[in-house]
């Protein structure tokens, strides 16, 4: 039987800016099972990256219980907490968040001296995930001799080089071209099958469902079992299609209309009230 590593009762998260509450998830119960590479989507401000950062320990919620592998997280002490983020999670960002002026393999190896190992076997195990992840001829180039694929390929290679049991990844392929996201979804595959590396990643690309095992999705920070496909309707001026949910919206004699962009909204009203 598969095993739950992560686990999430009764997730809660409210941000308190000022005296104002912004509610982002509502109570989640999510689990997710060793070796499962699982995609969280859902509309944007659902609460992705929120649940995320929560089971990652980047964040602290407002209520609920956080078990990965056995441990109760949220109870650790913070010096604990931070020495298991550095040895069992990876992660992963849209921006690849890569120090400019270190090489690739200067970058990828950081976390492994974060650990206190040694300069040689910080290169040894730099190159084994630069190699890992199809950078191995980039060792010495810097950021800035990168494109931003290999960028994020340095990213994959450093969140792994402390053999972690999980990989967080937050819109991974948001700032990549369609070509380049693929090879890096395939990577991810590629980690988790032959690894056996658990990944849970936020993606709103919802062609992404056909690559992973399972999608966990989210609507209004609660899980939602349905994913909904996108509402999609004719800007009421131009006629073109478009996404209700991303319309612009006008009210006139109480009927509701929707257009693709402010100047048809704009034209519409000014036609209206010319006629
Ligand atoms: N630091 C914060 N302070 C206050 N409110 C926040 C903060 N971070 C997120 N929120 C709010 O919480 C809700 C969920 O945000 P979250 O970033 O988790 O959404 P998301 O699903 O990742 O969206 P996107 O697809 O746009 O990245 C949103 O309403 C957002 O405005
Ligand atoms: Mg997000």
């Amino acid at each position: 039987m598969q095993r739950v590593i992560v686990k999430s009762r009764n997730l809660k998260k409210i941000y308190k800016m000022g005296t104002v509450e912004v509610p982002a998830l509502g109570g989640v119960d999510v689990d997710i099972y060793e070796g499962e590479y699982v995609a969280i989507m859902g509309p944007s401000g659902s609460g992705k990256s929120t649940l995320l950062h929560l089971l990652a320990l980047l964040d602290t919620p407002t209520s609920g219980t956080i078990i990965i592998g056995g441990t109760d997280v949220l109870d650790m002490p913070e010096s604990e907490k931070s020495s298991f983020r550095l040895n069992r999670l990876g992660y992963i960002f849209q921006e690849y968040n890569v120090l400019p002026e270190l090489t690739a393999l200067e970058n990828t190896y950081l976390p492994a001296m974060m650990q206190g190992k040694s300069k040689a076997e910080c290169i040894e195990l730099g190159r084994e995930a630069l190699d890992l992840v199809g950078m191995g001829a980039r060792y010495d180039h810097l950021p800035s001799e990168l494109s931003g694929g290999e960028q994020q390929r340095v990213s994959i290679a450093r969140a792994l080089i402390n053999k972690p049991r999980i990989l967080f990844a937050d819109e991974p392929t948001a700032n990549l071209d369609s070509r380049t996201s693929k090879t890096i979804l395939n990577l991810f595959r590629k980690l988790n099958k032959e690894l056996g590396l658990t990944i849970a990643m936020v993606t709103h690309e919802t062609e992404d469902k056909s690559i992973v095992d399972r999608v966990i999705n989210l609507k209004d920070g609660l899980l939602s079992e349905i994913y909904e496909e996108p509402k999609v309707s004719n800007c009421e001026y131009c006629g073109c299609k478009i996404y209700e949910e991303g319309a612009i919206v006008r009210v006139a004699d109480g009927k509701t209309y929707q257009f693709c962009s402010d100047i048809c909204a704009d034209n519409y009203t000014r036609n209206r009230i010319g006629r």
